[in-house]
């Protein structure tokens, strides 16, 4: 047999295994079979690479590295929907619907509302075109090389027509738990949810990634049913289940909204014994000859809405109040919770706030506890279960010392402070913040790099900061460093001496004086010396600026330690200067964002591109990092934009950059 004919046959079977295996669990071939094939087909495409296909079997597995991913333009608008919060929101739209088709009743199917992400598969002459993700509904991005990783996915279907699903890519549970605990173990971020791991999972510019994510698909939405004579959702639903797409089983057909609002109550209650996350519930006509009569809004079809679930709120044993002490020296209880999944993720810390908040709750150390996600984000603890307490509860009692000093604590309102200025935990809090990213934006001063050098007592105060070079010889031999981070570091800790002036203000952590603040100060003063003269009275006249603001700033200034620790900055080289040019700055989109330029751009040099950057207030780092806000690539970009992609930051190329910056070529 030609090679030709036996890889189209290897393929075909292989395709089918996979179909047998994913679909209907039952598969007539042993592992071992399967690995056969699946070798000697990779043997034939090694022999003959002109044979290769993106669509092969073999790609499954994950491949290549790509540059970036392709536009794709969507053939019809890729919508969202409509959102519904209650009852009555179901409620008006099924009286919506019933108005404009003038009848009683209508036939809904109700959906699972997957937590994924939306993807549209397009197929040409039966075999896949490409995966895109929504994008903004118009434009998507090429991602067909992660979502073939998905064995459930057909890349082939008995259909020769233009045919286009469209669905949810997703992340079981299992799989996100399992994902998290191995990133926990490796010290890398979590995923908040579901929705995030799998976004995250098919936008990696390396498939194998995506391959080894464990990621699933339900397909909701067949594109061209009625190109296909069906007139019902329901049946283009099973349609697409033969051709071997995975539909989602608990769908169900709803003669009415009463019938709609029984399956709403029954899956609030089913969602956690689901073994994938859902959102919400969806509920569309199903009689799809009506879409056009009840029309569309700009974003969103009138013949469907979304119900989204009440934050989940889950039960879970308070096991201990921890405090901790910030930047200001405020103390904070924090809830030690046994750890519980809610809203996608594990939870095991929620902030109690202040004594106020636990005493307003009633809260007792062992008490089984209700949290929840605000916005989906933030774990909060939403009340105590009295009854629920076995008598072994503790009560809460609010520390009158500070847990790291011992400095007797002082309350203002409802907030108690360590009012020592030599408390280690606000020194290291108030690194931390002199080297986040909107203060002196040190890359590579994290948290954790803070603390440790703390520790090692290499860096006690700010300026100290600026000796670390000293000790480079030391710290290569701490744990997790190398020669090239060090060398990073120190160049970041020198290249931070030239920040604009509302950086240093915002770093030195005044009270009361944040981001926002700092900006106007510096453009009020320009310099450090002009400010650090200003009365109470002449900040009060500033705009934004009230007495409690001005108080603050005043009296920092008039502090003995501030005013050396200023002194010592100026003779250590840092900038005393508000660098930004005019004031319409801040309007631009750079403005205050930290951007990397990778790549040639046509149509000016690097050192040009910075230049127009600066001025336009951004800061030009050398490295991408999750800090990094955009990714500015031309021409044979290479690792940065990678890099860039995998952390999910924003890339433009040159074209939009410079439609963002606004720049006449005629200038
Ligand atoms: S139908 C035009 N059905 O939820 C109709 N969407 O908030 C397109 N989603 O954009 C959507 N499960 O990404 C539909 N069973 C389901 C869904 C679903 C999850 C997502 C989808 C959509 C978003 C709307």
């Amino acid at each position: 047999m030609e090679p030709k004919e036996r890889v189209k046959e290897l393929r075909e079977l292989l395709e089918r295994y996979n179909y047998e295996y994913y679909h209907l669990n039952a598969s007539s071939v042993s592992d071992a079979e399967f690995d056969r094939l699946m070798n000697e087909l990779i043997m034939l495409e090694n022999e003959h690479p002109e044979l290769k296909s993106p669509l092969s079997p073999t790609q499954r597995v994950g491949g290549t590295v790509a540059e970036e991913f392709k536009k794709i333009t969507h053939k019809r608008l890729m919508l969202s929907l409509a959102n519904a919060f209650s009852e009555s929101d179901l409620r008006d739209f099924d009286k919506k619907v019933c108005e404009t088709l003038g009848v009683k009743k209508v036939t809904y199917m109700a959906e699972m509302k997957i937590d994924g992400l939306a993807m549209s598969l397009d197929y040409v002459d039966g075999e896949l075109n490409y995966a895109a993700t929504r994008g903004d509904g118009n434009v998507g991005e090429d991602v067909t090389q992660n979502v073939i990783t998905i064995k459930s996915i057909p890349t082939h279907i008995k259909v020769d027509k233009p045919f286009e699903v469209r669905g949810e890519v997703y992340m079981p549970k299992a799989s996100l738990n399992a994902l998290n605990e191995e990133r926990q173990k490796q010290n890398q971020p979590l995923f908040a949810n579901a929705r995030n791991a799998a976004a995250g999972s098919i936008r990696q510019l390396d498939s194998r990634v995506a391959a080894s994510r464990k990621l699933n698909a339900f397909w909701y939405y067949f594109v061209n049913a009625n190109e296909f004579g069906f007139t019902r959702h329901s049946e283009a639903l099973n349609y697409i289940e033969t051709l071997g797409f995975r539909t989602n089983k608990e769908r169900r057909l709803c003669d009415g909204i009463e019938e709609v609002l029984a399956y709403v109550e029954e899956y609030t209650l089913k969602r956690p014994t689901l073994d994938y996350d859902i959102d919400g519930i969806v509920i569309k006509v199903d009689d799809i000859t009506k879409y056009d009569i009840l029309g569309y809004t700009a974003k969103t079809p009138k013949w469907a809405i979304a119900y989204k679930f009440p934050p989940e709120e889950v039960q879970t044993t308070l096991e201990d109040i921890i405090f901790t002490v910030g930047r200001t020296g405020k103390i904070t209880p924090n809830a030690k919770l046994s750890p519980v999944r809610v809203a996608g993720s594990m939870v095991q810390r929620a902030t109690l706030h202040n004594e106020d908040f636990v005493v307003s709750k009633g809260m007792m150390i062992g008490d089984t506890v209700v949290i929840r996600k605000a916005g989906d984000v933030i774990p909060e603890v939403v009340k105590s279960l009295k009854e629920k307490r076995t008598g072994n509860e503790k009560p809460f009692v609010m520390i009158d010392k500070c847990p790291v000093c011992g400095e007797p604590l002082t309350k203002v309102d409802a907030m108690h402070f360590c009012l020592n200025p030599h408390c280690d935990a606000k020194h290291i809090e108030g690194l931390i913040h002199y080297s986040s990213r909107d203060a002196m934006d040190i890359e590579g001063l994290g948290e954790k790099i803070v603390e440790l050098l703390f520790n090692e007592k290499f860096i006690n105060d700010i300026p100290s900061i600026y000796n670390l070079y000293n000790f480079r010889q030391d710290i290569i031999f701490m744990d997790g460093f190398k020669d090239k981070s060090v060398d990073n570091l120190i160049d970041a800790i020198e290249k931070s001496k030239q920040n604009s002036l509302e950086k240093l203000i915002f770093g030195l952590g005044i009270k009361e004086v944040g981001a926002k603040t700092a900006k106007i100060l510096a453009k009020k003063y320009l310099t450090m010396d002009e400010l650090m003269k200003a009365s109470y009275e002449d900040l009060l006249a500033i705009p934004d600026i009230g007495p409690i603001s001005a108080t603050s700033i005043s009296e920092y200034f008039k502090n003995e330690n501030n005013i050396k620790l200023i002194e010592e900055l100026k003779n250590l080289g840092l900038n005393m200067k508000y660098l930004g040019i005019i004031s319409s700055d801040v309007t631009s989109p750079f403005y205050g964002k930290t951007v990397v330029l990778t790549g040639t751009l046509s149509s000016m040099g690097r050192k040009e591109a910075t230049e127009l950057l600066e001025n336009l207030g951004a800061k030009v780092a050398g490295s991408v990092s999750k800090n990094t806000d955009y990714v500015i690539f031309g021409e044979e970009a290479g690792s940065k934009l990678d890099k860039a992609r995998a952390l999910g930051v924003k890339t433009l190329d040159e074209e939009s950059f410079l439609a963002i910056a606004k720049v006449d070529d005629n200038k």
